[in-house]
């Protein structure tokens, strides 16, 4: 019998993007691109290159060109109109764009090693002033405390646009999670053989607490599967690192969730931390990986105080129907109350503050690092003491920071 379809959502723009190479097509451009000029690409360029390779960030096709990110900016749209809320590019040093012509192949490299190529079908100006409004319109702030405006401001001053073939993987995905990193098409597959018909999307950059164990499984009440795809690229220094934060899930998923309506993978993008339109990216992706609702709970991939707690539940509304296939669940602040005995929002308690136990990111991080167990209502003590193990190892690798 062959392989059940999903198709129970299209990719976001109609159809799932691939690019791929494979076969002797594959090898013979290898080799051509030996003798390429080379680009070498930050963290956030090899996870932009796997997602944009693999479809998960369908309909692109590359890195974009200067109409496309023109219009993401000002109006969260590509050309063609369809959304699109944060710019994807590859911005290189001017010394280094003047030496590359327009229709010009070139290769792009994790260190010596090729992994694509990119026919540069345009170059374009990213001063500063360029990406100060980058900043004020993606970020909502020029602030360059916000880590998302600070490697924003650091990158280089020209963009290149093209699509891009890739012939190599980056090593993170053999090195990394490889049995959970599943591409769109798999996943869609892994959905189809499971049966499910609808899937709710849980991203995340943080180890699992109750309050996310909450979202997911009330979103489960309504749908036949959660796909629980925590974030594993690039996310800022004090976040609590990506192995650590899966060994979280490892550790409760077996002993907490129906296995056969759960499905755990990782997301290879970097954090930006653009708040809002994070929320509407994130959402996006997860459709082309065969969601068909996504969580968006407080603050969602916000940092500091630069984003409204519900903001990235709000921009869903600038969206006529049906612009946005997938269907955001917006969730409330959710938090353990003593009273209720569980874990509530402000709209299903009728107790206060002085029965609701929540700890910020900062209390959890400072209480690991005293040592301290975390409380029994904030996570479940098979979580903590993976936190504990993993932030003394860290210390330990670290001792001087
Ligand atoms: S994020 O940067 O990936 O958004 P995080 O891992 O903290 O950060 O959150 C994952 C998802 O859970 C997001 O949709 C976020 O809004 C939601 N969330 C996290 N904590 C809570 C909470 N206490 N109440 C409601 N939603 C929450």
């Amino acid at each position: 019998m062959s392989e059940p379809f999903y198709d129970v959502i299209r990719p976001h723009g109609g159809a799932l993007v691939d690019r791929v190479m494979r076969g002797e097509v594959r090898e013979a451009v290898k080799e051509r691109a030996a003798g390429m000029a080379r680009i070498s690409l930050d963290p956030m360029g090899l996870s932009d290159l796997e997602l944009v390779a693999t479809g998960a960030l369908s309909p692109l096709t590359g890195f974009m060109r200067q109409a496309d990110y023109e219009r993401c900016v000002e109006e969260m749209r590509l050309t063609s109109g369809v959304v699109w809320p944060v710019p994807v590019t590859l911005a290189v040093e001017q010394e280094l764009a003047d030496q590359i012509k327009l229709g010009q192949e070139i290769a792009l490299c994790e260190g010596d090693r090729v992994l694509a190529v990119m026919e540069v079908a345009e170059k374009y100006p990213y001063t500063r002033e360029v990406k100060e409004r980058e900043a004020r319109e993606v970020y909502r702030t020029t602030e360059e405390a916000h880590p998302g405006v600070a490697r924003l401001y650091g990158r280089g001053d020209v963009l290149l646009g093209g699509d891009v073939w890739l012939v190599d993987w980056p090593a993170a995905v053999k090195a990394e999670f490889p049995e959970l990193r599943h591409t769109p098409a798999e996943a869609r597959r892994m959905f189809a053989r499971r049966g499910w018909r609808s899937v709710v999307g849980f991203q995340t950059r943080n180890p699992i607490h109750r309050a996310h164990e909450y979202l997911q499984k009330t979103a489960l009440e309504i749908v036949d599967g959660l796909f629980i795809h925590p974030l594993v690229g690039e996310t800022k220094k004090d976040d609590i690192p990506a192995d650590v934060r899966i060994e979280s899930y490892q550790a409760i998923l077996r002993d907490y969730y129906p296995a056969d309506r759960v499905l755990l993978g990782v997301f290879p993008a970097a954090m930006r931390y653009a708040g809002p339109r994070e929320a509407i990216f994130h959402a996006i992706a997860r459709q082309n990986y065969g969601c068909t609702h996504f969580i968006v709970g407080r603050d969602h991939a916000g940092v500091g105080k630069y984003y409204g707690t519900y903001d990235a539940q709000e921009i869903f509304d600038q969206f006529a129907p049906g612009e946005i296939a997938i269907t955001p669940f917006k969730f409330e602040y959710a938090f353990y109350c003593k009273k209720c005995g569980g874990v509530v929002s402000a709209k299903t308690c009728p107790h206060g503050k002085d029965d609701w136990i929540y700890l910020s990111g900062t209390q959890v991080r400072e209480m690991l690092q005293r040592g301290e167990m975390l409380p029994a209502e904030f996570t479940r003590p098979e979580v903590a003491r993976v936190l504990l193990e993993g932030v003394k190892r860290q210390v330990d690798v670290a001792p001087s920071q």
